[in-house]
């Protein structure tokens, strides 16, 4: 990383080193979520030293998670996964593997505060994500430039929410990018909105696509949809963008132009409607 060459004892899976009173053990984890990743793990404390995983983007005076409580370092634990650790799922899975047979009492990951009363809580919602496991929930994401789109999302979440699907809806001109990847850790359904702007997508939307395709959360049902004025590729290039990630698209995009009418409106709906009862299976 700093190019210079220092005088390290190079470890891999399986070595041991002896401190006098402790040993550090050492297995490494490829991709958890750097090409060298490894985790360490003190037999006499049983005490893992995870690395990356198990992190979380706290700063406290706290140092355990007991002290803060499991839904602000759960939170915390699910966004660092979802904008770090999210690509590296088959890795975690096999990290996991060989942290499941070490007797733990705490984890003390190399971000955030230090694991020892919900170990087997943290361990099970990363078999989770690794396993990219959702809930039956919708997340609607959309910029708009005069609130068509918006309309559209409003009546897209009407139809969600009135077969019983939950629904979290995402402005990306006040929520960062970062902050939805929770969203999407957890939703099975993730519909995208955008506007049609110069033959394109918005260009927030445009960001907001590649960082989520650069993430690869998989097992998901995809939607697009926007208002346009006459070539309407704002939703089209939405499409080919969830299409590329391997998603299953159950209908077909959603393009109204200009502003859409009442009439618009309930065929949106009923499209939100038949979304939901697909993501309920
Ligand atoms: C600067 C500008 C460029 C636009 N370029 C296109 C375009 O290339 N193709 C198109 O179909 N519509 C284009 N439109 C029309 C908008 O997509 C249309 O007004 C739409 O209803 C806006 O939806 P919104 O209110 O959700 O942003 C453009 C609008 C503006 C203001």
């Amino acid at each position: 990383h700093f190019k210079k060459e220092w005088d390290y004892l190079l470890v891999k899976s399986g070595d041991e080193l002896n401190l006098g009173n402790r040993t550090i053990k050492f297995v490494q984890t490829p991709m958890v979520h750097w090409p060298d990743s490894m985790v360490s793990y003190i037999p006499e404390e049983k005490l893992l030293l995870p690395n990356d995983a198990f992190g979380q983007h706290i700063a406290s005076p706290e140092r355990f998670d007991d002290e803060l409580g499991w839904n602000i370092v759960h939170e915390s634990a699910a966004n660092y996964y979802a904008n770090i650790v999210l690509p590296y799922g088959d890795q975690v899975k096999k990290a996991l593997e060989t942290i499941n047979q070490l007797p733990i009492d705490m984890i003390a990951p190399s971000h955030g505060i230090i694991w020892r009363a919900n170990i087997p809580k943290i361990i099970d919602a990363y078999t989770r994500w690794a396993n990219h496991e959702t809930e039956c929930k919708a997340l609607i994401v959309y910029d708009t430039m005069w609130g068509s789109t918006k309309e559209i999302a409003t009546a897209l979440a009407s139809g969600l929410e009135a077969v019983g699907i939950p629904v979290i809806t995402r402005s990306l001109q006040t929520s960062h990018m970062s902050e939805i990847m929770s969203d999407v850790l957890v939703s099975k359904g993730i519909l995208v909105g955008s506007s049609t702007l110069n033959n394109g997508m918005l260009s927030s939307v445009a960001g907001f696509l590649n960082y989520l395709k650069g993430l690869r959360p998989q097992k998901r049902l995809g939607f697009a949809f926007g208002s346009y004025g006459w070539g309407g590729q704002g939703a089209k290039n939405v499409q080919e963008v969830l299409k590329s990630m391997g998603w299953e698209l159950p209908a077909e995009p959603i393009n109204i132009q200009y502003v859409p009418d009442p009439a618009e409106l309930d065929f949106v709906r009923e499209t939100g409607m038949k979304i939901g009862r697909i993501i309920k299976g």
